[in-house]
């Protein structure tokens, strides 16, 4: 290598800031190696050490790391030459994955309707494939009421030419129009304005309701979905909006409702009279739900609430998009967080451990009675379906059902060590440590804020907006773990390992946690920054 391509390559192109924020955070070591719920990193006697994961690769290897059955598959699809990019022929393997996909969700939902797959790589797109159909299937339901709409206006017109109905003041007034003296005028100007109303409603641009704290991705549709505002709010111009309700709130729901709430107009002829009549409008596409929230902080949906929004979106005819991205795949014990408190989803959404945390898969289901066969026309990705990341997430599907569901029942148990775990710390230091939350492998732990913190360490770091990136620097440095904060609430670790995570890890992870706790309860800031490295 010359002198300057060395240089090159030391400089930092690859986003170079988010550089600088490991190294502020203590966290910028490269990873050499990974193995079911270990990475490695070289020490500077290039002697490899081993870090306890509980990062998961972001909720993506709930089976570890190279999970040797998956990787073996993986070598054996590649020395078949299987073929990768076949676009626009047959897939088989991408209908066995959708249906084993549904013989698991009829099992968990007792209900046999079936979901159509749409594939897809990551999982915004499978978010942004949800709500693309849902204003497909939003838009030929308008298309339809408007047809209605156009019946009714056609006959009140001939009612009132063939003189079986006329025009009162009541309905020119309702529309704020004259009433002509011609009955024939009239029922015009009447129909005239219904019209103006109704393209005028018909080409609003729909609402998403989604719920605080929610995370459903960072691209230009996703992202308005997503409730943190530094993520959402620069690109609010590119795509439809949402409002973001509380949660265990019905009576915000009713509120948004009653708000946003539109209708398009028509016309009857009833009793003789002509009479403005109201049909309610799809102004909500869909309703955009984790069962237990990740990113912003592991919340658990209530069981309470998620009734709530189901009967709310039955009401209102919205369709229900349960964002299973994390939370599903087998890491609260079902493949399904949702069917554990009886949610049941219009739309379903799963990627990451799909994949087997070597391939980037992604799908988004729809109900048979939502679904629209056009989306498959209009919506499409060069890479989505393709033979590798289907037998993988096939493969993966495999050895989640095995032995009657052993890994279900593995997350659960593992879940629970690790629950008791965090409760303990809890107990211990509840001057540190405000809440546990979450299920199985998908724990979060908050801590108490510290924007007060008499260190002026702890305070600095309270502002910095990196607090758990800092905790989780200390543990990497003086424990060898990973673990990382949900990024919209910084102040909670989340803890996502496989479910090969042992009670030595377990332990690891609670001394660490242990030390953390104590330096917190001893106000030494000191030694969770640079200074104390
Ligand atoms: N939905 C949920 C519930 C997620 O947790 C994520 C990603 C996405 C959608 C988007 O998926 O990154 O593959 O496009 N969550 C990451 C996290 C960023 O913090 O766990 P993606």
């Amino acid at each position: 290598m010359t002198q300057t391509s060395a240089a090159a390559a030391e400089r930092e192109l690859a986003e170079p800031y988010l550089r600088q924020v490991l190294d502020t955070a203590g966290l910028a070591v490269e990873y050499v190696r990974a193995e079911g719920n270990t990475l490695y990193v070289r020490d500077d006697d290039g002697a490899e050490f081993p870090v306890a994961d509980f990062a998961g690769g972001y909720g993506s290897v709930l089976l570890g790391h190279h999970h040797p059955e998956i990787t073996a598959y993986a070598r054996q699809l590649l020395a078949e030459h299987t073929p990768i990019h076949a676009q626009f022929s047959r897939h088989p393997y991408a209908n066995r994955l959708a249906a084993e996909l549904n013989r698991i969700i009829a099992r968990e939902l007792a209900e046999d309707e079936p979901y159509y797959a749409i594939f897809g790589n990551s999982g915004a797109e499978a978010v942004e494939a949800a709500v693309k159909h849902a204003e497909l299937d939003r838009g030929m339901r308008v298309a339809e009421l408007l047809g209605s709409v156009d019946a009714g206006l056609a006959a009140a017109r001939a009612a009132v030419a063939d003189g079986s109905a006329t025009v009162h003041g009541e309905a020119a007034a309702r529309l704020g129009v004259a009433l002509a003296a011609d009955g024939n005028e009239a029922v015009r100007l009447l129909e005239a304005a219904i019209r103006r109303h109704n393209d005028e409603t018909a080409a609003s641009p729909p609402l998403f309701l989604a719920l605080e704290g929610g995370f459903h991705g960072k691209l230009a549709g996703s992202v308005q979905l997503t409730h943190n505002e530094g993520y959402r709010l620069p690109f609010k111009s590119l795509a439809a909006q949402a409002r973001f309700v509380p949660h265990d709130s019905p009576e915000d729901l009713n509120a948004v409702y009653a708000r946003e709430r539109r209708v398009l107009l028509g016309l009857t002829a009833e009793e003789g009279r002509i009479t403005v009549t109201e049909h309610a409008f799809p102004v909500f596409c869909a309703f955009l739900v984790e069962p237990i929230q990740g990113e912003g902080g592991i919340r658990v949906l209530s069981r309470a609430f998620a009734r709530e929004i189901q009967e709310f979106c039955a009401r209102i005819d919205c369709p229900v998009v349960v964002d299973e991205i994390q939370s599903g795949m087998g890491r609260t014990g079902a493949l399904l967080a949702s069917s554990r408190i009886g949610l049941r989803g219009d739309y379903y959404t799963l990627a990451k451990t799909l994949g087997g945390g070597i391939a980037k898969a992604s799908v988004m289901l729809v109900r048979e009675k939502r679904y629209r066969r056009d989306f498959e026309i209009v919506h499409s990705s060069t890479f989505a379906k393709d033979s590798f990341s289907s037998h993988i997430a096939l493969k993966v599907l495999e050895l989640l059902e095995r032995d009657g569901g052993a890994a279900y029942r593995r997350a659960e148990e593992r879940g629970a060590a690790l629950r008791a775990k965090l409760d303990a710390l809890r107990a211990e230091f509840p001057d540190v440590v405000a809440d546990v939350r979450g299920h199985g492998l998908m724990q979060g732990l908050e801590f108490h804020d510290q924007s007060e913190a008499s260190s002026p360490e702890l305070r600095q770091i309270a502002a910095s907006g990196l607090f758990g990136y800092f905790l989780a620097g200390h543990l990497l440095r003086r424990h060898r773990v990973r673990t990382f904060p949900t990024a919209s609430a910084v102040g909670t670790l989340r803890f996502e390992p496989s479910i090969y995570v042992t009670d030595a890890e377990l332990g690891q992870l609670y001394a660490g946690l242990h030390d953390v706790c104590t330096l917190l309860r001893k106000q030494a800031g000191d030694e969770l920054t640079a200074a104390g490295r």
